[in-house]
């Protein structure tokens, strides 16, 4: 239905300020920013005022602040040409002041109910920052480690990337879009930027449309149906289209299949880009093919205000393409309540009040503790108990600037616990903390390595925190090597030769090919990039206090050259089983397993599944059957287990998955408890996507696991009648 105040400014709106509502620009000046030149910002404030008085932005993104978020949107509803109120935008992404853990750290805890209740925590603070808009969830499933940006999202599952979009989507956005302390969710990049060939970010993603069906489109079909209002176009093409000027997908499948109603923004310059791309020929082909496509916001080219005009008058463009686009984007600044209420989200009082709050600090702690993921714990060498005196060794472990990770736009690093904060406050009184840098993320430190193994030669444990800077990973950050770095590597078998035990802590934002003395070491966890909080999680997690329950939501491979590596690869004719490894799909060097698999994830307890039962050998009609497996902790500590659901369709149409997961349960289980663990199956679950592009599935046998990780359990069969 229309809505008679947004086609009244349709039809008094020029063609100039039309495009201008749909243009969107950077901010000048930084939330908080430093002055670093306040007469450079001062003077592109009144630039941006001018632009903003003339009708020629919708909105402004990665900056601003309450008092001049005010000020500009003062400027566009006193001024503005129709009085239509700014929306500011930011790459939020996991947390503003209050960093939680990077979304792929956050998606080890296996819990979606958590992202959903960090995405609320990190709307309150960015909307008290003067945020109507957030750059986020990131949704890309992401199938090949050297990619930087798998570090933004939930990981290399589908299924499990669902249920992330769907929860973070439900967080930022709230109950009512219209609150103050809700913003507006931008499920990113639409579609395939997980696919890019060889990991290299930017490149072509040659992707089969079965396979963006099954895998890439799922996390983005359950962000909308959540209620998501935007998506961002993504800057790689998909089958040689760029994605700003994919109308098959932004409008074919978005809106024709899907019925979405909210906007396309495209991402920064992607337009634009489009010319590199090969796919257009200058500026104004690469607007015309951008709106014509159904891309609603020029993200910062600013080719839509300097084309779109023209491209109508002279017939390349329909007048209806940009009134729709326009409609679009007006009723989402409807949906935020923007017309009623222009100064929503830009109150100075809750910009003091509403961060840093104490819930949200303690969320942060939660959320990390429960991202970090044990994957080796040879001899029951964890938890340490805190009397140990412990050597504390690692590029960052003194380094507040490096806590927050990668895409944390807006962090407060003075209150980032660091690891040496965090072990100082959790260790008993006389237990020695020696701290010593070893080496720095990418080069060797003059004296490091002295230093570090004179603190191993004095302690108890060495716990050795290396890995990726934040700086490695994330965007244009692809690396052809998943590894360590050299001088971490040297700085590690420096420490291991002293014979002292060695717990490895590893930051990163990508899964790594672990080798030498960090491969080897008694125990290893996962701990990516945990925000504000990282010292205090990862005390928790190491002495104890806090049970490990993250399991792995990305495959960890034996070698770089593995990639890329995601287990739920579809069958082959030739796969490595059996003894003889001659004739089959495997490379020279290793096995084709994972180093870590897929879902892999240690308690402090010990763990027996039982074989995977079924409540009836046939599934048939619209019924479901129960899948179940008795969990017993048969440790000695408390256990925090993830049950896991798993299936393969044994004979298809189109060759499946050799495993595909399927469901999630969480179990907390005393020393002896057992617990019966079920899952309901329906046709659903065993569907895939045809060649025809509809999802059923076939009748037949399929394997079904009630398992702790993507390779473990013995299966059942069930057979779909
Ligand atoms: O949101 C981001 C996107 O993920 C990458 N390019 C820039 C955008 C805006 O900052």
């Amino acid at each position: 239905m229309r809505d008679a105040r947004i086609e009244r400014l349709i039809a008094a709106m020029s063609l100039e300020e039309k495009a201008g509502q749909l243009s969107i620009f950077s901010d000048p000046a930084r939330i908080d920013g430093p002055p670093v030149n306040p007469g450079l910002v001062a003077q592109s404030m009144d630039t941006v005022k001018r632009e903003i008085a003339a009708g020629r932005m919708t909105g402004l993104y990665n900056g601003i602040g309450v008092a001049a978020g005010r000020e500009l949107q003062r400027v566009a509803v006193e001024q503005g040409p129709h009085k239509i109120p700014l929306i500011f935008a930011g790459d939020v992404i996991h947390g503003m002041k209050t960093t939680f853990p990077v979304p792929l750290g956050e998606a080890a805890s296996f819990d979606p109910e958590l992202a959903r209740r960090t995405a609320r925590a990190a709307a309150v603070e960015a909307s008290a920052k003067g945020i109507h808009w957030i750059f986020a969830p990131m949704v890309d499933v992401a199938r090949d480690q050297r990619w930087g940006r798998v570090v933004e999202g939930a990981g290399e599952d589908s299924w499990l990337g669902a249920q992330f979009a769907a929860a973070r989507v439900r967080g930022f956005q709230g109950e009512d879009l219209t609150a103050e302390d809700c913003v507006l969710a931008c499920p990113k990049h639409f579609a395939g930027y997980g696919a890019v060939l060889g990991g290299m970010d930017y490149n072509t993603a040659d992707i089969p449309e079965t396979t963006l069906r099954e895998t890439h489109l799922p996390p983005f079909k359950a962000a909308f149906d959540a209620g998501a209002l935007s998506t961002m176009a993504s800057f790689n093409d998909v089958a040689g289209v760029p994605s700003t000027g994919n109308r098959y997908l932004l409008t074919d499948i978005l809106r024709g299949e899907w019925g979405y109603k909210g906007l396309v923004v495209s991402d920064y310059t992607s337009d634009e880009e489009m010319i590199l791309h090969g796919f257009a020929a200058d500026g104004a082909d690469a607007a015309a093919k951008a709106i014509n496509a159904g891309c609603d916001i020029s993200m910062q080219s600013g080719l839509y205000n300097m084309h779109l005009p023209a491209l109508v008058r002279s017939g390349k463009v329909a007048l209806a393409t940009v009134d729709t686009a326009v409609r679009r984007v007006l009723r989402v600044k409807q949906a935020l309540g923007l017309f009623d209420n222009p100064y929503r989200s830009l109150d100075l009082a809750r910009e003091q009040r509403d961060v840093r709050l104490p819930q949200a600090i303690a969320l942060a702690r939660e959320a990390a503790g429960k991202s970090i993921v044990l994957l080796k714990n040879e001899g029951d060498l964890l938890p340490l108990a805190t009397s140990t005196n412990v050597a504390l060794i690692g590029p960052c472990v003194s380094d507040k600037g490096d806590m927050p990770g990668p895409w944390a736009s807006f962090p407060d690093f003075a209150s980032c616990v660091t690891p040496e904060e965090g072990f100082r406050a959790a260790l008993a009184p006389g237990a020695a903390l020696r701290v010593a840098r070893g080496a720095d993320y990418e080069a060797p430190l003059a004296g490091g390595i002295e230093a570090a193994v004179a603190a191993a030669k004095a302690s108890d444990v060495v716990v050795l925190v290396i890995g990726e800077s934040a700086r490695m990973s994330g965007e244009a950050q692809a690396r052809v090597e998943v590894t360590i770095p050299e001088p971490q590597r040297v700085l590690a078998e420096a420490v291991a030769a002293t014979g002292k035990p060695i717990v490895v802590l590893l930051r990163h934002g990508r899964a790594l090919a672990l080798s030498g003395a960090v491969r080897a070491a008694p125990a290893i966890l996962a701990t990516w990039f945990l925000g504000s909080e990282t010292g205090h999680a990862m005390a928790d997690i190491v002495f104890g206090a806090v049970a490990p329950q993250g399991r792995l939501p990305v495959s960890f491979p034996q070698a770089s050259g593995q990639e890329p590596f995601f287990y739920d690869h579809r069958t082959t004719g030739r796969p490595q089983l059996g003894a003889d490894p001659t004739w089959k799909a495997r490379y020279r060097e290793v096995t084709n397993d994972a180093l870590y698999p897929f879902g892999h994830g240690l308690g402090y307890a010990t763990v027996r599944y039982s074989s995977t039962a079924v409540s009836a050998a046939t599934l048939a009609g619209d019924g479901a059957i129960l899948v179940s497996a008795t969990v017993t902790n048969t440790g000695k500590r408390r256990l925090h287990e993830v049950a896991q659901l798993y299936m393969h369709d044994k004979v298809a149409s189109l060759t499946q998955p050799v495993r595909a997961l399927k469901g999630i349960r969480h179990l907390d289980l005393d020393p002896g408890q057992s617990a019966r663990v079920a899952f309901r199956l329906t046709r659903a679950d065993l569907a895939f996507v045809h060649r025809d592009h509809r999802s059923f599935a076939e009748p037949g046998a399929f394997d079904v696991w009630v398992a702790p990780s993507s390779i473990a359990g013995v299966p059942a069969t069930v057979m779909l009648a």
